[in-house]
């Protein structure tokens, strides 16, 4: 065989078939010495005891010692699939990509998941979905790392760790598995009325998709586009399934959790095998980019806000399709490092105080996760466009640089410090004017509504949902011990919907709060998921 590329950066994705662990007919050590019994270690006499300079025994034994690999802090759970992303040209006018233009075809690798679960926790479980897509650009890696919900429960990421925490098994007795049911959470979110959006979207139909193949995606946060002309604008990503928007009712939920809590990784892996490739479109909201970054009152940096699809229309951009099975779990969905900060020229960030502890989260988290600062050449994570870094050395080094002069400028190594013109396709920040200020810690007074958007979300389900809603509530803070976290958040719920909070106060046999004035919303029909009304085929 010929040897490995010397550089592995820069090569096709995806787990060759057979790798150089796997070649030849004879079973090998790792030094590649071929053995004749891998069965029964080396012993002083068939009875012992065992010798140690047994090295067969000892390779493959700390071998399996070593298998394991953190699980993800969150999102440990989840199901990875290939498929091709097709640009429909429509977003030119706003944004420069070269993914996004008229038939651009390009590869992606989408990871879809649960976030509080375990790795070996059931699929059907009320909770948030993950919908993280890499697409492998010729202009480098961008990352989409999405949601099938889209807002988020805190405004400023400095409260992940709090919010994770509290939603996570309790730390004494570390029950419940990957549920909402539990008094942290309900202590959490009744304490942080922020979050309230965001739960109400948990107790909906969303907590308890049918499918991976019937869920949206959100990128949740806003994003800045950038054209050809310099132009920029702000922009809200959705995915939209062609499957349509389907749920399980709370009670199939609970019995395919325990017949089959594969649910959702065998729904997906047998469509892919079976030909039924799903497809999602990818949509833009636009949105003027004014000094303010707000649209029709709404705040665009508060990512518990959303904007109702009746004010901005999602714009359809281009059609993800999945098509093909990880052909090792391990090797790809596992090690595969999604990065909001992996942006490509055309695309860049908002001052979204969510979004900016996620540029630093997810490289910290993958340094630990994926074993040093080397997990970008793992194949998945390798991108397609070619790879000339100066980043040297490290645990778990692949690749066999040359020259001398990892700096720039030099003038040894070919000398040329940049390619003349290289800014024009260089990845360029937005030049955007930081507003003079004072340092300070606290949110803007733009994020203090926490209502009216929960409130909006509940008015706008079909009667059928609402009371899906009332009931998970009921069940879900049915299951918390304290009475005074129960209380607290009926007092929450009084501020969002009086029949919401009546009926849930009912289900627990606790006295409601008394009624409050609430103002009045304009419902938005897109949010049922049985008003989804979407112009794609099928
Ligand atoms: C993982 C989405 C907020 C930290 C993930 C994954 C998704 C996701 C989809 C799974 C990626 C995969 O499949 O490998 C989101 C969304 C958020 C959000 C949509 C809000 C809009 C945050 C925040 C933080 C954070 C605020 C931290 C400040 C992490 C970490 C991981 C993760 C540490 C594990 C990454 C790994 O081990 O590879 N997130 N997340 N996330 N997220 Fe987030």
């Amino acid at each position: 065989d010929a040897p490995e590329t010397v550089t592995p950066t820069g090569a096709p994705t995806g787990a060759p078939k057979t790798s150089k662990s796997q070649q030849g007919a004879f079973l090998t050590t790792a030094q590649g010495v071929r053995l004749y019994d891998t069965d029964h270690s080396l012993k002083a006499g068939e009875r012992g005891p065992t010798l140690l300079q047994d090295h067969h025994l000892r390779e493959k034994i700390m071998h399996f010692d070593h298998e394991r690999i953190p699980e993800r802090v969150v999102h440990a759970r989840g199901a990875g699939v290939h498929g091709v992303f097709v640009g429909y040209g429509s977003a030119e006018s706003v944004c420069k990509a070269g993914f996004l233009r008229e038939g651009k075809t390009t590869p992606v690798f989408v990871r879809f998941s649960t976030v509080v679960g375990s790795r070996g926790s059931a699929d059907t479980v009320r909770d948030t979905r993950g919908f993280a897509t890499k697409f492998y650009t010729d202009e480098g890696t961008f990352d989409l790392v999405g949601n099938n919900i889209p807002v988020f429960f805190i405004q400023d990421g400095i409260k992940f760790p709090d919010i994770i925490h509290a939603a996570k098994p309790h730390p004494d007795r570390e029950i419940p598995q990957a549920q909402s049911a539990h008094d942290t959470f309900w202590d959490f979110v009744s304490l942080h009325t922020e979050a309230t959006h965001h739960v109400m979207w948990h107790m909906s139909d969303r907590g308890v998709p049918r499918s991976y193949r019937t869920m949206e995606g959100f990128g949740v946060h806003t994003f800045r586009l950038v054209n050809d002309a310099g132009e920029t604008s702000l922009v809200k990503f959705h995915w939209k399934p062609k499957q349509g928007v389907h749920s399980l009712l709370w009670e199939e939920a609970q019995m395919i959790g325990g017949v089959d809590p594969d649910f959702h990784r065998r729904d997906l892996y047998d469509a892919i095998e079976s030909g039924a490739f799903p497809q999602w479109e990818l949509g833009i909201q636009v949105f003027p980019d004014t000094p303010e970054q707000t649209f029709e009152g709404i705040d665009l940096l508060d990512s518990t806000k959303i904007v109702p699809e009746e004010l901005a229309p999602v714009q359809p951009i281009g059609m993800l399709t999945l098509n093909r099975n990880p052909t090792n779990f391990f090797a790809e969905t596992e090690q595969v490092a999604f990065h909001t900060g992996h942006l490509v020229p055309g695309i860049d960030v908002t001052d979204d105080p969510l979004l900016h502890a996620r540029l630093f989260s997810y490289l910290d988290t993958q340094l630990t996760r994926l074993g040093g600062p080397n997990f970008g050449q793992i194949p998945i994570n390798r991108p397609h466009a070619p790879v000339n870094d100066m980043l040297r050395d490290g645990f778990h080094q692949h690749a066999v640089h040359g020259g001398v002069a990892p700096y720039k400028p030099n003038s040894l190594d070919g000398g040329c410090p940049f390619h003349a013109g290289a800014a024009d396709k260089a990845y360029v920040e937005v030049p955007q004017r930081v507003v003079e200020s004072t340092k300070v810690r606290r949110a803007a007074a733009s994020f203090d509504d926490h209502f009216t958007q929960p409130r909006m979300f509940f008015r706008s389900l079909s009667p059928v949902e609402q009371e899906h809603v009332i009931r998970a509530f009921t069940f879900e803070l049915g299951k918390c011990y304290e009475q005074a976290i129960k209380e607290r958040m009926l007092q929450v719920l009084a501020k969002v919907d009086t029949r919401l909070c009546t009926e849930v106060a009912t289900g627990l046999g606790l006295p409601a709060p008394a009624a409050e004035e609430l103002p009045e919303v304009q419902p938005s029909p897109a949010l049922s998921q049985l008003g989804q009304v979407w112009p794609v085929d099928g």
